[in-house]
């Protein structure tokens, strides 16, 4: 599904990321880990194509992302799910409209835009709030909205900045829920960023420590990693 092969990447001269290499398998869970400012959102922002890495091939669904351009590109972004710490909604339209409105910039069914939009909001459990705004919503409500929105398109992949970064611990669970329900039940493969450990421990992915420019450890589903300061 994804695949780094040799990539570096620095900013302003600086390196960042240093002849990385990973994969992650379709139907996997993975997440990243490490230090503030190791280069976990700028790995994100490579599978999405972007960033761009300096050296190396990030590969995505068979694609060379740095290499999709224009209508490619767009159409490829149209089927990886997307998810920010920091929601992104737009204030003014209620939650079934925030959702629908990803799908209508390609469809102009309506029928066919509200029954993908009532599902995306059933699997994150949001189906009763469909009629409020966001300012009407808990931070952990906000986020499975995002996430509705970013599965209405049914991508298999979906990425996930720090997503509980903004939330209390009973919000982490609830996020934590929606997407081992959607790894375990709709196979989704998930790639995201944490700092949070009992996030990680709730979700018990496939963890990739990035330490030093470098993927330092890869540790397998079920290993624990108590030691380690996030
Ligand atoms: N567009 C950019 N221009 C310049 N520098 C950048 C840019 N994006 C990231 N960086 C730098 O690259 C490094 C890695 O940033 P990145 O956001 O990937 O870290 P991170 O591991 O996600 O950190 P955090 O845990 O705080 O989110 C940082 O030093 C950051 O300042
Ligand atoms: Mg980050």
């Amino acid at each position: 599904m994804i695949t780094f092969s040799h990539v570096s990447k620095s900013f302003d001269g600086y390196p960042v990321l240093q002849d990385i290499d990973f994969s992650v398998a379709h139907g996997e869970m993975v997440c990243l880990i490490g230090q503030s400012g190791v280069g976990k959102s700028t790995i994100t922002h490579m599978v999405i194509g972007a960033e761009k890495p300096e050296r190396g091939e990030v590969i995505v669904k068979g694609n060379h992302v740095s290499q999709l351009k224009g209508s490619d590109l767009q159409k490829f972004r149209r089927n990886v799910g997307f998810v920010f710490q920091d929601y992104k909604l737009l204030p003014e339209k209620t939650v079934f409209e925030n959702v629908a409105f990803a799908l209508e910039v390609t469809e102009n069914d309506e029928g066919f835009i509200h029954q993908r939009t009532m599902e995306a909001l059933f699997s994150v459990g949001m189906l009763e709030l469909k009629d409020r705004i966001p300012s009407h919503l808990s931070g952990g409500e906000k986020q499975r909205v995002a996430i509705a929105r970013a599965i209405v398109h049914a991508p298999d992949l979906l990425i996930a900045d720090e997503p509980t970064g903004n939330l209390d611990p009973e919000n982490t669970t609830s996020i934590a829920e929606v997407l081992k329900k959607l790894n375990k039940e709709k196979g989704m493969t998930i790639l995201l960023t944490t700092h949070n450990p009992s996030f990680v421990k709730e979700l018990a992915p496939r963890i990739l420590l990035v330490e030093q420019g470098k993927i330092s450890k890869d540790l397998p589903v079920g290993a624990l990693f108590p030691n380690y300061k996030y």
